[in-house]
């Protein structure tokens, strides 16, 4: 638990910590790939470190000295039958993303998480892995992990998935590289593109293309018998970056510089909204490094207003939304945030878990079936947040506290060690 209250004039220059969903990546080519990749500025946060220990179960050798990592990768059909389960931990995008792998292996293999990661839904990768001739099922036939995965033949399918995820997209590519013939996958709008971007880098036959007069894409892959180990830095995690975004806005007397933080435009939907409520940012020094693109991040103290969050935008920003809605609390007039049904299946139901919050802080806000509708600017007051553990959640919060009036208690506070465990060090340093 951490109590919060109330401050004024955050100053200073901040390094947010790598991006989780390209550290995640990182070790999982780098382990298929012939050769050592080495990682800089590895995200040291409880779902990597999750990754790096389902990879050393499956045989392979992974220096970890700090901020850089050193994986020695096996080749495609390199990994090892791993000797007990493998703990996912919290971690969703471990999930997904392994179970494509592993579909492709010709050993048997558990995967279990915590109490949060196994009732979030598989059924999106058991479905359509199973059509690619996978052999994997929920162990306790609720659709959700434990999961249990034997060898299949797979064949490359043209998957046409419901839902914008990341996370499904990358299983079916990553079985992709072990099936027969070509593998694709639509989505009804383009979620996160760091699998594409690093399995080209890495080598892989991919290819990428937006439907003329639709905002669906298509990812298409052909099997691979080599990936070539790389070096890489991984950029400021966005999804972090946004936590001091918002300090940075609604902190009365700010001025903080995010330092090398990605704006991979698949990711950077936050900073679009920030310009619609009115938030005086500026992007420095934007350049790209290892394909994705970076920029240091100037926000400064800024009056918001409320705006719509809707449509395509959704799938570039959905981790910000607990963060945004706070900002929403805090702008001038209302905020209506639509089409982000996900929201339910995140580390919480985080339409429950921020409009709870929230109106425990004295926001008028409402839920809806697939966002929130949040009534800014009247002011927050202390509270006690129930995190239910979601790293999001807490940190969210943390920012709340700093613009209500008294006390704020975040409950299992520690939680921030899912995605972030510098979290509040990093706030230290800006007082
Ligand atoms: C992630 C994708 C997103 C995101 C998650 C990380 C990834 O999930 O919410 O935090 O690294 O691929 P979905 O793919 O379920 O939308």
């Amino acid at each position: 638990m951490i109590e919060l209250t109330s401050i004024t004039g955050l100053r200073g220059k901040v390094e947010i910590p790598g991006d989780k969903s390209i550290s995640h990546r990182c070790i999982m080519l780098g382990s298929i790939a012939d050769g050592t990749t080495e990682v800089h500025n590895f995200l040291q946060g409880a779902d990597c470190r999750a990754t790096i220990d389902c990879f050393r179960k499956l045989g392979i050798e992974i220096e970890n000295n700090g901020s850089s990592v050193v994986v020695h990768g096996k080749g495609i059909h390199g990994l090892n039958a791993p000797s007990e389960i493998l703990d996912v931990g919290n971690s969703g995008t471990t999930t997904r993303l392994i179970s494509g792998i592993l579909a492709g292996q010709p050993f048997d293999s558990k995967l279990s998480g915590d109490a949060s990661l196994n009732s979030r839904p598989m059924r999106r990768i058991i479905e359509p892995l199973t059509r690619m001739g996978a052999n994997i099922s929920s162990i306790l036939r609720n659709g959700c992990a434990p999961l249990y995965i034997s060898p299949g033949k797979l064949t490359g399918i043209h998957y046409d998935s419901p839902v914008a995820s990341a996370q499904v997209k990358s299983c079916i590519l990553l079985a992709g590289l072990y099936a027969e013939g070509e593998t694709s996958v639509t989505e009804p709008s383009l979620s996160r593109n760091h699998t594409e971007l690093m399995l080209k880098e890495f080598g892989a036959d991919l290819h990428s293309m937006h439907e003329l007069d639709s905002t669906k894409a298509t990812v298409t892959i052909r099997p691979c018998q080599e990936l070539y180990g790389q070096k890489i830095t991984v950029p400021g995690d966005i999804s972090s970056a946004a936590y001091f975004i918002a300090a940075g806005l609604l902190v009365p007397d700010s001025e903080i510089v995010i330092r090398n933080t990605g704006i991979n435009p698949t990711r950077a939907g936050i900073l679009k909204v920030c310009e619609d409520m009115g938030a005086d940012i500026t992007l420095l020094k934007q350049r790209i490094e290892g394909g994705e693109p970076i920029a240091d991040i100037l926000v400064r103290t800024s009056r918001l207003q409320g705006t719509t969050v809707e449509g395509d935008i959704i799938p570039t920003l959905i981790d910000e939304i607990p963060i945004i809605a706070v900002m929403a609390a805090m702008a001038e007039g209302t905020t209506v945030i639509k089409d982000a049904a996900e929201l339910k299946v995140k580390e919480t139901n985080r339409i429950e878990t921020v409009v709870d919050n929230l109106k425990a802080m004295g926001c008028d806000i409402t839920a809806t079936d697939d966002g929130m509708i949040i009534h800014g600017g009247k002011g927050l007051h202390g509270a006690t947040i129930h995190t239910l553990l979601d790293h999001r959640i807490a940190m969210a919060f943390s920012i709340a506290a700093l613009v209500a009036d008294g006390t704020t208690k975040i409950l299992d506070s520690h939680c921030v060690d899912i995605s972030y465990p510098t979290f509040y060090d990093t706030f230290e340093g800006l007082l």
